[in-house]
């Protein structure tokens, strides 16, 4: 038996509301308690978890603290030689990531004809854009616009986004559906080819691409193809450790490390684009994440020390249904999409206590409070509490066979643990699934450090101080594309001066100045699990 008795007497109670919740429509709430619960609950509004910036550009500004640790940590190139006059690769674009942002950014600056060249930490395509599920918004449906889209975008942020920065996402938004369809993007599509759509939390019209219940992995397959044919070098296992600057401080490459040997390598560049991705890994306020197991926040930290400024650093996306149980794959992604196919939120005396749809930040809120103030959570072997989310629901609404047709990964990932989402509902909690903010850029993708440019999660501004569901892998080829274009364009007026890491030993006496002791190694480039015992 893989549930505990109490699991199974509140799934009775469950499945006793089943038929009454299904025709439930929760009320929405009103904009003063939606800001009320998340002043409560929401983890970004936890003093604790916080700590003020004393450096750089963001300096009295929140931020968080395991992030904070990293922005006044050690420079990994202050303890090794480094010698930039022997450069070992030298290139039009340097693109630092080998997800969908770094590989759209690469496809394009090829296409421009610039020399580009991905370096990764880990492999192209070990990234968050393939662990992405639910799909990806676009405004390309009749009764739709990116006006609409826009609106959606804005509310879902707080209004905090910046705006240049939506009218290009949204613009763009059905093109970057095409240029994925021409690439080979098996997108679900109705019996007429029609592309089938769906809501997300906070959209406002059905926008929701997707290729069943894993999108990213699609667009990734398709994206990292596109990258091996036309024959755009990758240097797998190499990590970024820091930006180089030029004599001017320009962005004029990398020091490079390579995970397996240790070697250091330079990377000369004309222009740079930053396409690091997220920070899951950092696991903010002891959160479980749905990251890839690079997401270590590198990129804010390299665009930092040389001089870039960070937009809503203090901001992070908790996905309200992270896997609670069972513990294999806690933390692990339960898509959105489930909920927009109708599966509700019930609490342990079966009661459905939220929307489903609210955005992400008000769910996870609701959820917390649930399992704390309100005493409905249901306890889970390892001492947690956790709610449920009624799949059954989504065959009962659609019919038989929907819910495997529609979310098979996910199906096949529970039936490996014994149990069945189609017949019994599914135990969650929050988990840390996204980067709200990041390095501050301009429309034309470029950062406060001249020729660097950043695409991708990596980048603050885009989404305010909340992401709709969709718009990250929406984000990753409008913005990713973008700065590849712009990249490539800029890289042929650009001339390299001398190289330098000036840069590096300026911030690092000013840490020193403020007196800042035993420094973690910066950028963290991966978790550390080891068990401290
Ligand atoms: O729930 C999801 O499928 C996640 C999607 C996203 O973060 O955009």
């Amino acid at each position: 038996m893989i549930f505990t008795e109490e699991m199974l007497a509140s799934m009775k109670k469950v499945e006793a509301a089943r038929e009454a919740n299904i025709a439930l429509e929760p009320r929405r709430m009103t904009a003063e308690e939606k800001e009320k619960l998340l002043a409560d609950y929401h983890p970004d509004y936890k003093d604790a978890g916080f700590t003020t910036i004393r450096i750089g550009g963001n300096k009295g500004q929140k931020c968080p603290v395991e992030l904070n640790e990293m922005l006044e940590g050690r420079s990994r190139v202050l303890d090794m030689k480094v010698d930039l006059d022997k450069v070992d690769y030298d290139v039009d674009v340097l693109v630092i990531g080998g997800g969908g942002a770094g590989s759209s950014a690469a496809i394009e600056a090829h296409a421009a004809g610039a020399n580009v060249m991905i370096v990764t930490k880990l492999r192209i395509g070990d990234a968050n854009t393939m662990m992405a599920e639910g799909g990806i918004q676009a405004a390309d449906k009749p009764g739709d616009s990116p006006a609409q889209h826009y609106l959606d975008v804005m509310g879902g942020g707080h209004y905090c986004n910046r705006p240049e920065l939506v009218k290009k996402l949204v613009s763009d938004g059905p093109e970057a559906i095409q240029w994925l369809n021409k690439l080979g993007v098996e997108f679900d599509k109705a019996e007429d080819g029609t592309m089938i759509t769906t809501h997300g939390g906070g959209t406002s019209r059905k926008r929701m691409h997707a290729a069943a219940d894993y999108s990213g992995a699609e667009i990734m397959r398709t994206l990292r193809d596109e990258v091996l044919n036309r024959g755009i070098p990758v240097v797998d296992f190499t990590a970024a450790i820091e930006l180089i600057l030029d004599e001017n401080g320009h962005a004029a490459g990398a020091v490079l490390l390579n995970m397996e040997t240790g070697e250091v390598r330079v990377a000369r560049a004309k222009c740079v684009i930053l396409a690091t991705g997220g920070a899951g890994r950092m696991h903010y306020q002891g959160f479980p994440t749905s990251n890839h197991y690079g997401a270590t926040a590198d990129g804010l930290v390299l665009a930092y020390r040389a001089g870039a400024k960070l937009l809503y650093q203090d901001t992070l996306q908790y996905h309200p249904t992270g896997v609670a149980f069972p513990k294999q794959i806690y933390g692990a992604l339960v898509t959105e999409k489930v909920r927009s196919m109708g599966a509700k939120l019930v609490n342990s005396e079966g009661e459905v206590y939220v929307h489903p749809l609210e955005t992400r930040d008000v769910n996870a809120a609701a959820l917390i409070r649930e399992c704390s103030t309100n005493g409905k959570g249901v306890p889970t072997p390892d001492g947690g509490r956790a709610v449920w989310l009624d799949t059954p629901m989504i065959d009962m609404i659609h019919g038989e066979g929907t819910l495997e047709k529609r979310l098979p990964a996910m199906l096949r990932m529970y039936l490996k643990f014994g149990i069945d989402m189609r017949k019994t509902p599914i135990l969650v909690y929050p988990t840390l699934h996204y980067q709200n903010g990041g390095i501050e850029i301009t429309v034309d993708g470029q950062s406060g450090v001249e020729n660097l440019f950043v695409a991708g999660e990596a980048v603050g501004g885009i989404h305010g101080r909340n992401r709709l569901m969709g718009n990250s892998l929406l984000d990753i080829i409008v913005f990713g594309r973008n700065a590849g274009q712009q990249a490539a364009k800029k890289a042929k007026g650009v001339t390299v001066g001398k190289l330098s890491l000036e840069h590096v030993n300026r911030y690092e006496a000013e840490l020193e100045a403020l007196g800042v002791k035993d420094q973690a190694p910066s950028p963290k480039l991966l978790p550390d699990y080891t068990r401290k015992f």
